[in-house]
């Protein structure tokens, strides 16, 4: 029997199975452990189950000696330090496949919404400004048959660009199929939306920014469920400000959670949700399973169903 430190109570059954076999804590705050806490929390524990909020670096890796696993509920893993992890034999396990459809409804949901103006369109309802039918009122993109740009075509952006035919939408990708494949820049410069979906890494941190922004259409729509930190926020409040292109909708923020404060919000056509892609009962409930079989194989000495690095 191994210490486990869970993070967050989760949905489902799976932490039962693996209370079942393990001594198992979980934080029970609606608020995660802050970074100190959670360091604090993880000496002694050989079994780790985290996720986005969780800041997994270096010192937490090194202050916890007798740390086996690391099971990420997510299917990015960016928040852990996986190098550190790796040195020390940690192994680090995410969550694939079985939120790939949620985030792809939830990106697609957000693309029409901010194509057809929805939340603005709502509000003059509840502020009891629908006085009349207008012909020339909020008046918003066709999808149909416009050109998708996604950038990064793994699992999500696969799943995505399966929604997109069905609104007979041209798909652009950035994606290594042969044949298909064009660059950013040629992507930008041609898409009516661009959807993001590549992993957070040195490489594509701040990859839309002011230079990338500028060959976007002034028509174009930018929609980001993959990590904030690929976009270049400052640079988006300008270009939204400015007419750079027409309108964001945004899943995902740095940093999270977004202050209401924050000058991104006051940007105009922006839609901004609080990190739900992943958000239906059955995914959370999936993820959940996976996380504990990740745990379990690793704390019985084997790999991980979904590890990512190599021990
Ligand atoms: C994911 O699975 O990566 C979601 O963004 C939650 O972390």
């Amino acid at each position: 029997m191994a210490y486990c430190f869970v993070t967050r109570q989760l949905p489902g059954t799976a932490l039962e199975r693996l209370a079942a076999v393990h001594e198992v804590d979980i934080w029970p705050e609606r608020l995660p452990p802050d970074p100190a806490t959670l360091r604090k929390l993880s000496v002694g524990a050989a079994g780790l189950l985290t996720m986005v909020s969780d800041p997994v670096d270096a010192s937490l890796i090194a202050a916890s000696s007798g740390l086996e696993a690391i099971a990420n509920y997510g299917v990015g893993y960016d928040n852990v330090d996986v190098e550190a992890a790796t040195e020390r034999g940690i192994r680090v396990g995410n969550t694939p496949d079985v939120l790939t459809d949620a985030t792809a409804d939830l990106t697609f949901a957000l693309l029409l919404a901010a194509a057809r103006k929805l939340p603005q369109a709502i509000a003059t309802v509840r502020a009891g400004d629908w006085i009349t039918w207008e012909p020339m009122a909020h008046l918003g993109a066709e999808v149909q048959g416009a050109t998708l740009g996604i950038v990064g075509l793994g699992r999500i952006g696969q799943a995505v660009a399966r929604r997109a035919q069905g609104f007979d939408m041209n798909v652009l990708h950035t994606g290594s199929r042969s044949g298909s494949r064009i660059s950013l820049e040629s992507l930008l410069q041609r898409s009516d939306f661009v959807s993001l979906h590549c992993p957070l890494t040195p490489e594509t941190f701040h990859l839309i920014n002011e230079r990338t922004l500028a060959l976007m259409r002034p028509t174009a729509i930018l929609i980001n469920t993959a990590r904030g930190p690929i976009v270049d926020q400052p640079a988006l409040r300008t270009a939204l400000e400015n007419g750079t292109i027409a309108g964001a909708a945004l899943d995902v923020t740095d940093p999270e959670p977004l202050p209401a404060n924050d000058p991104l919000l006051s940007g105009p056509n922006l839609i901004v949700a609080p990190h739900i892609g992943s958000g239906t009962r059955a995914a959370r409930e999936r993820m959940a399973d996976l996380a504990v079989e990740n745990l379990l194989a690793a704390l019985a000495g084997r790999r991980m169903p979904h590890q990512v690095n190599e021990v």
